[in-house]
């Protein structure tokens, strides 16, 4: 059999860096202790560690202070944290038909909950949500707005400076789910009016699986949604309420935060930007493959601006998971089919009745001839029928 061919990057990145998979072994070999807890010379050593990620991470993200910089599960868990604790009965929140239900789903919960409202605000034809649309949907209750930064179906990157200000002038808070952008593209925190700010640890930051988090601003109220040890202040009844203990309880994934140490690591040495335009090149070059075939459809995808490199696509007369299963069984292309846990970009795209789209998603181990081999195998499907 042929190597794989692996276009899931959306999905999680794979393979990750060699420098992730031996860190991660070397720190857990050496400091795998409880930190926080006891003041013995490895447990202090494992705090640095932890330390030394959150401020790297609040660097990239531009935050202030490390303390608020706040690890979780993945983004799905810090969604719910920030959801769940940002929203008070009778609030109206806005959102975009761009979301995964990792911000759906909570949302939907406290709707049938009757706590709150929420408005779903759509993007146009190319795959973008208009921030004047969201200043229309702003009421006097709006308390926050939760938006992606980037599309995990179709790729576009979403205006959210413009959001931010539109935001701010109202006095609603900003939150951003980047799990799609946080290592590929720039994140300006202050710039861009971001008030929480969303990761996971899996995608383009390059770490492993476990690990996410957020990055609260100054002055946000966030409520503890969850309770338990901190390792300090035990006496008191209720959980703490300075970060990062107000967002975190337990023993934290320190393998998880050692990988995405050296997952960022690897990602500033190599140089963010580069490794976007690298991407966005072999894109381009599988776009333009396809693109003119005569039974496949891409969508929004017509140019690589504003774009992460992931490209949804459609052959006539096959069902998006039977592409799917060709590229797999006969070309050894692993890719995601479906709606990609998205389902309200396929109600506006009109792909909710096809089954959702295949999607392709390039990472930086992908090669030229990767691709090359991707544009071939769509090219024979599509000769098929
Ligand atoms: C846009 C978006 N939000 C949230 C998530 C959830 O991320 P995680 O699986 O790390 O919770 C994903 C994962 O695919 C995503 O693409």
């Amino acid at each position: 059999m042929s190597e794989l061919i692996y276009l899931d990057n959306s999905a999680t990145t794979f393979p990750k860096p060699d420098v992730v998979y031996t860190y991660m072994c070397d720190f857990y070999r050496k400091h795998g202790v409880n930190p926080g807890r006891s003041g013995f010379d490895a447990a202090l050593e494992t705090e640095e560690v932890i330390i030394a990620t959150r401020k790297m991470l609040t660097e990239l993200f531009n935050g202030n202070d490390h303390n608020r910089l706040t690890f979780s599960y993945n983004a799905s868990d810090s969604l719910n944290m920030i959801i769940q604790g940002l929203a008070e009965q009778g609030d109206h929140v806005i959102t975009t038909k761009l979301e995964h239900n990792s911000v759906l789903r909570p949302l939907y919960h406290l709707e049938q909950d009757k706590r709150i409202e929420v408005t779903y605000v759509s993007f146009d034809s190319h795959g973008y949500v208009d921030p004047e649309d969201i200043r229309k949907a702003i009421r006097k209750n709006t308390k926050f707005v939760v938006i992606n930064h980037c599309s995990n179906v179709i790729g576009t990157i979403q205006p959210v400076e413009e959001t931010g200000r539109i935001c701010k002038e109202n006095g609603v808070y900003l939150v951003v789910d980047g799990s799609q952008s946080a290592g590929a593209v720039p994140v300006d925190m202050k710039k861009m009016n971001i008030d929480v700010f969303v990761f996971t640890g899996h995608k383009c930051l390059m770490g492993p699986t476990g690990i996410g988090g957020s990055y609260v601003m100054e002055g946000i109220q966030v409520k503890q949604t969850r309770y338990g040890g901190t390792g300090v202040r035990s006496a008191q009844r209720t959980h703490l309420e300075e970060f990062p203990y107000r967002l975190e309880c337990g023993t934290l994934n320190l393998v998880g935060v050692a990988g995405l140490n050296a997952g960022v690591k690897w990602i500033q040495e190599q140089g963010m930007e580069k490794l976007h335009e690298r991407e966005i090149m072999l894109w381009d070059r599988l776009r333009t493959g396809i693109q003119g075939l005569k039974n496949v459809t891409t969508y929004c995808a017509e140019n690589s601006i504003n774009k992460n490199p992931v490209l949804s696509l459609n052959i006539k007369g096959f069902d998006s998971g039977d592409v799917g299963t060709i590229l797999d069984v006969d070309y050894n292309i692993a890719c995601r089919t479906g709606l990609q846990c998205a389902p309200l970009v396929h109600e506006v795209l009109g792909t909710d009745k096809m089954h959702g789209t295949v999607r392709l998603s390039i990472g930086p181990f992908n090669t030229l001839e990767q691709i090359d081999t991707a544009v071939n195998a769509i090219t024979e499907i599509s000769a098929i029928r």
